[in-house]
């Protein structure tokens, strides 16, 4: 694992804390451009008070110089606005476990009477750190020519469309929705679901696209089952919070096909093998195939609701119900921009692992050199 990352920080303490580790040399990376992302995930409609409390944006403390980056650790944080109204409360006593969250597991394993603690460091607000992680990730590969968008295919069982538009015009349109999705009317509709949810006291999940293109042949391997890349990118995204599914291409849907009309039949085209679909979502064999990679994630509906769930007293043993506290109806939009995050990271990481390199020079010469020894050309 050329590149690592850890995160450090606590829902409402002063902040979160990011390292990145194996960057090459040389890659610029600017606070602006990560804003960006961190922005993105903030977002969204269904979101939450938190959200109109938070102005996240990741400070670089260490590994750059000049706006690129030394090859040393690069180091953030991402200050949480909300610390200021908790400075000199009391922390809450919650022994109500909700349903849904790490609550009551989280407490039986550490042996803490408070879940309040559980759910501080189990929050999604740790996703913050995530993007900002993955934004340095994303800076190494558009060195490389790789490129990541997402957007939602579904929101509480409103599916969208999807446009057979190039990526970079699909998810351009999708920004520009409230909900992340490029057809216009199932965003309507999608906004409409959201709506519903909130007016019934309930919440909604569901489903995000994430595409990689750009991304060479050869990224992972068949020979070790965690070293193949599908692997590795289904366990990164499942560690996203209330992420349940994950799927390469068309995994599901093809679970119910005949073989001929999943294969992704190769022909001869501009010099070297081409597919003539992309089934498969860019990997055969947990390598990358030079396809883009296409990750699936399906979000469960936000574990809180206003509607009172039922729970117990963990100091009294009594049954009650959970205590409603602070949350999104909807975070699905968020989370396409998490899911891109970690597709990221896991891409970046795998290119350092095949093509190394101290130096991003370096990297993008192993690059060139290899796509030069497999005669592979850039698809028009
Ligand atoms: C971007 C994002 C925002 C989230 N916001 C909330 C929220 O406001 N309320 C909530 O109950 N869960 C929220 N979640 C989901 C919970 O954090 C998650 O369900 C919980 O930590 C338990 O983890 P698990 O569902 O993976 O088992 C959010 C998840 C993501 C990715």
């Amino acid at each position: 694992m050329p590149l690592r990352f850890l995160t450090a920080g606590e829902s409402h303490g002063p902040g979160l804390t990011i390292i990145v580790e194996g960057m090459p040399a040389g890659v610029p990376i600017s606070e602006d451009e990560l804003a960006v992302d961190m922005r993105r995930r903030q977002g969204g409609y269904g979101r939450g008070g938190r959200q109109l409390i938070e102005e996240d944006r990741a400070i670089i403390s260490a590994g750059t110089a000049n706006g690129v980056t030394t090859g040393a650790p690069i180091a953030m944080t991402v200050e949480n606005k909300d610390y200021k109204n908790w400075i000199g409360k009391p922390i809450p006593m919650v022994t109500i476990p909700r349903p849904g969250h790490a609550d009551l597991a989280g407490s039986l394993k550490f042996q803490q009477e408070n879940m309040w603690l559980i759910a501080e460091r189990s929050s999604a607000r740790e996703t913050a750190a995530r993007v900002a992680a993955g934004g340095v990730a994303k800076a190494l590969l558009a060195e490389l020519g790789v490129h990541i968008g997402g957007h939602v295919l579904a929101i509480g069982g409103v599916h969208a469309t999807v446009p057979d538009w190039p990526w970079s015009e699909l998810f351009a349109a999708a920004e520009a929705s409230p909900v992340r999705c490029a057809d216009e009317e199932a965003t309507q509709k999608m906004i409409a679901r959201i709506d519903q949810a909130k007016a019934e006291r309930e919440s909604v999940g569901g489903i995000v696209e994430v595409v990689a293109w750009g991304v060479v042949p050869g990224l992972g391997s068949d020979v070790h089952w965690d070293r193949k890349l599908d692997g590795r990118l289904a366990a990164a995204v499942m560690s996203i919070h209330a992420i349940k599914a994950v799927e390469i291409g068309d995994g599901f849907v093809s679970s119910g096909k005949s073989g001929t009309q999943v294969q992704d039949f190769i022909r001869w085209g501009d010099g070297r093998p081409i597919r003539m679909s992309n089934h498969a979502g860019g990997t055969e064999g947990g390598i990358t195939n030079g396809e883009p990679v296409v990750v699936h994630a399906g979000m469960k509906p936000i574990a809180t609701t206003v509607t009172p769930q039922p729970s117990v007293d963990m100091q009294t043993g009594e049954e009650t119900v959970m205590q409603y506290v602070r949350s999104d109806v909807c975070a699905v939009p968020a989370a396409a921009v998490v899911v891109e995050a970690m597709v990221a990271l896991v891409l970046a990481d795998a290119y350092l692992e095949k093509f190394g390199g101290d130096n991003i020079t370096e990297t993008c010469s192993n690059v060139k050199h290899f796509l030069t020894a497999i005669n592979w050309t850039a698809q028009a």
